[in-house]
């Protein structure tokens, strides 16, 4: 029996920003499929949402394998009927080198989750999303301020493949345009999440204060504020809004 809600999956839901885009989904209403690659963590969101009164299902996903992306989003399709909307949230970073010093390693694993993750999880996504009647038809992929600008403080490999991840949406949304499927970014400045604490352990209070001012607000955002722009993108009301890439960066790329 489908449900009479509808329903949205969140890879890299276990913490952070997809975390918080996941309660706020199921604070909106929808039926939420929680996939990361930490079973548990993604497990203990779900928990989290069904005590609030969602219906959420934790599911072990893994972006880098296309057998583990699609069987998860058959999970949450058999576990609910449908599919509505789509977050591409997994991601991670690497230590900030310069391009001479980055590693084949290093550059191949940011690319391989950050960029090849968010096309896997798409091209599996939409057939979903096609075959949904009244779907809502949102994809909403998880990019950065620096996908939209340069930076000699991240990774090269980071933001290649967040500029990346921008172009695909782009493209995607021109390709779905006329088929109801709507396919946007959301481009977060530094966000405080346990991926950036994880950072900061390593480099300390300075770089804190640096990230810090990179926003012109002069302060680090918090998830909810990133998963606000997305939980409209993934709702009913965004209607005209697709091939965007929208910052949520407290004014980071506006200098
Ligand atoms: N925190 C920031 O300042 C910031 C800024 C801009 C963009 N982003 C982007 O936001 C997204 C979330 O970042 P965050 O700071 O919340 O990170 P985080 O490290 O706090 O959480 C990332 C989540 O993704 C999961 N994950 C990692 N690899 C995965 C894989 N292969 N398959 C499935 N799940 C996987 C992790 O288990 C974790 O639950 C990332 O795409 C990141 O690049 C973060």
């Amino acid at each position: 029996m489908p449900s009479s809600k509808p329903v949205a999956v969140v890879t890299g839901a276990a913490h952070g920003i997809g975390r918080a885009i996941a309660l706020s989904l199921g604070r909106s209403g929808f039926s939420v499929g929680v996939l990361d690659l930490d079973e548990n963590g993604a497990g203990a969101t779900a928990a989290e949402l069904c005590r609030a009164g969602a219906d959420a299902v934790g599911v072990h996903c893994d972006v880098r394998s296309a057998a583990s992306v699609r069987s998860a989003l058959d999970a949450v399709r058999s576990a609910y009927g449908r599919l509505d909307s789509a977050v591409n949230n997994a991601g991670l970073g690497t230590k900030a080198v310069d391009l001479a010093d980055l590693t084949e390693q290093d550059w191949d694993l940011v690319l391989d989750v950050d960029l090849r993750g968010v096309y896997l999880s798409m091209k599996y996504e939409l057939p979903h999303l096609l075959e949904t009647p009244d779907a809502i038809g949102s994809i909403v992929n998880i990019a950065s301020a620096v996908g939209l600008t340069g930076s000699a403080d991240n990774s090269p490999a980071y933001v290649a493949a967040k500029h990346g991840v921008v172009g695909l949406t782009k493209s995607a949304a021109l390709q779905y345009a006329t088929r109801g499927i709507r396919v946007n970014a959301v481009c977060p400045g530094v966000i405080d999440t346990p991926g950036l604490q994880r950072r900061l352990v390593r480099t300390g209070p300075e770089d804190a204060r640096q990230l810090q001012n990179k926003q012109a607000m002069e302060r680090m955002g918090d998830p909810g504020e990133v998963a606000a722009a997305v939980t409209w993108l993934c709702g009913r009301t965004a209607t005209f809004v697709t091939g965007t890439a929208i910052p949520v960066d407290g004014g980071w790329t506006a200098r």
